[in-house]
């Protein structure tokens, strides 16, 4: 479903992301992990279309995003709304992901009618529902919901085109730990009732682990290895690099160091 293929991205001549390749089977579940500026939101960027190619390419259902970053050229708005209705992405910060004058129900609608979709009442009741939010919370803004809601309003908005593929930045990192694994086996139970594609970034390998068969580890800019779920839990890794960041994991008084690098 995702290929991406010797990608390239530099900024300033610096690659943030240095010739890596990696491919994301249709309803699979794959993470990308490694320490702060290590290039993982820019790949993901770059898988969502928001950051074009400085070499290399990235192929979503066989076909090659192209970044319609720039401008409203008619042809870019076509190719985004496409591949928004394949392809939808989540942020670390829900706060600052939803407009905060617009309700839960403004939020939701827009997609929908963005997309000519009517049905609009029966979506976004199911939508909530479909992320265990309660109906009443339908006419709230953003900043009257706790975080945990805000990402649920989040995850939402992202799955009400039912999109086939989910790509996930850092989306419990910003939560409180008891609400981390809430929303964690929310979008796992999602992930499987639709048999969603999944790319998701990470600094806490264990929150990748659980959603993920496989994580590509990254280290400035470079792809260094792949862990299967079954090596995170065992802490077996080949690279020096990778043998100490998963050490760094284990060890609950540098989790946190390590994590932010
Ligand atoms: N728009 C940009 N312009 C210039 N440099 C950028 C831009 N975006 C990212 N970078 C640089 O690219 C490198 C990789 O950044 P990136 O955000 O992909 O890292 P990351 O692995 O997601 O880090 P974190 O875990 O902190 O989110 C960093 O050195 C960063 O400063
Ligand atoms: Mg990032």
């Amino acid at each position: 479903m995702i290929a991406i293929q010797s990608l390239t991205i530099r900024f300033s001549g610096l690659a943030a992301v240095d010739d890596v390749s990696l491919t994301v089977g249709e309803g699979e579940a794959v993470g990308v992990v490694g320490e702060s500026g290590s290039g993982k939101s820019t790949l993901l960027r770059a898988v969502a279309g928001l950051v074009a190619p400085d070499a290399g390419r990235v192929l979503l259902n066989d076909r090659p995003v192209v970044a319609t970053d720039g401008g409203g050229a008619a042809r870019g708005l076509v190719a985004r709304r496409a591949r928004a209705r394949l392809m939808q992405m989540v942020f670390q910060d829900p706060s600052t992901a939803l407009h905060p004058r617009h309700t839960v129900d403004r939020i939701l609608a827009e997609p929908l009618a963005i997309h000519g979709i009517g049905d609009t009442e029966p979506r976004i009741l199911g939508a909530l529902a479909d992320v265990g939010l309660d109906a009443a919370l339908r006419f709230r803004f953003p900043h009257q919901l706790s975080g945990g809601q805000r990402q649920r309003v989040a995850i939402a908005r992202a799955l009400i085109l039912e999109p086939r593929v989910l790509l996930l930045d850092e989306p419990t990192s910003a939560l409180d730990v008891s609400v981390q694994a809430e929303v964690l086996n929310l979008l796992d139970g999602l992930r499987t009732a639709r048999g969603l594609t999944v790319l998701m970034v990470g600094h806490d390998l264990a929150v990748v682990a659980h959603l993920c068969s496989r994580a590509l580890v990254m280290h400035r800019g470079q792809a260094v290895e792949t862990l299967t779920r079954d090596d995170i839990h065992a802490g077996r890794a080949t690279a020096p690099y990778t043998r100490a960041l998963l050490a760094a994991a284990r060890d609950p008084r540098v989790s946190g160091s390590a994590a932010k690098g």
